[in-house]
């Protein structure tokens, strides 16, 4: 059996990227380019060039032209980092879509995190987080209540909530995380743009204040085409 037209051409472009030959933040030839370059229709360069998009080799959108992206970002325990200071780090452009806010009871399993009585009020917030407009991660994060209620003024759409918490005075200053692989539901697959099932990174943080007081549990999902995440250690002293 022959190897499919578009197949072939991806393996042959994922090879450039590989090597070099098409360098981190060039533009890709244009769909015309390529076509004329192999002397082939535009359907298996636009198949070819979906692959590699699915893949995170390029960046996406239809009509825009495709930049061959960094290796995947690597995200550092090493310091405690918000989202938009993970961006910042690596010059992305962070970007943020709230689909909800509200002030709930808490759950027996949030509550234990948080150190609070089950049914405390808590306020939720669940994001989409994009880098470079890309959708990277699903965000849902739950304040206690005297932090949360901070975020009733403020449009979590516009940027960082912990620079505007930090800013309101609160002390958030460390982190304990917990990370583990999930497959996507179907709520994170569409948010995600991605398939139902696909393995998603997970990553559940305790975020507590410099005397130790949890002040936020979260929950991330990131597509792990998308980040990693790095650790430093020594040997014990
Ligand atoms: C990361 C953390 C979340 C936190 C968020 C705040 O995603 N895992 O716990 O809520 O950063 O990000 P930002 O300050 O960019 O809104």
């Amino acid at each position: 059996m022959t190897t499919p037209l578009h197949q072939r051409l991806s393996e042959e472009l994922r090879d450039r990227i590989r090597n070099g030959d098409w360098p981190e933040g060039s533009a890709v030839p244009s769909e015309a380019a390529l076509c004329q370059e192999f002397g082939i229709s535009r359907g298996p360069v636009r198949q070819a060039l979906a692959t590699l998009r699915a893949e995170a080799l390029i960046t996406g959108g239809r009509g825009r032209q495709p930049i061959v992206r960094a290796s995947t970002p690597a995200q550092s325990f090493s310091t405690f980092m918000s989202f938009t200071e993970w961006a910042q780090s690596m010059k992305m452009r962070p970007g943020q879509k709230t689909l909800e806010v509200s002030r709930r009871p808490a759950p027996s399993d949030v509550a234990v995190k948080l150190g609070i009585t089950e049914g405390d009020s808590i306020v939720s917030v669940s994001r989409l987080r994009l880098l470079d407009d890309e959708p990277t991660m699903l965000e849902l994060s739950y304040f206690v209540l005297e932090v949360g209620r901070l975020l009733f003024d403020f449009d979590t759409d516009s940027g960082s909530i912990f620079h505007h918490l930090r800013n309101s005075g609160v002390d958030l200053y460390s982190g304990h995380h917990v990370i583990d692989a999930v497959a996507a539901s179907n709520h994170d697959a569409q948010h995600l743009g991605i398939d139902e099932g696909s393995p998603l990174l997970r990553e559940r943080r305790i975020t507590s204040s410099s005397t130790g007081q949890p002040l936020e549990y979260a929950e991330d999902r990131y597509r792990p085409e998308l980040a990693s995440f790095a650790v430093d250690n020594t040997l014990p002293q």
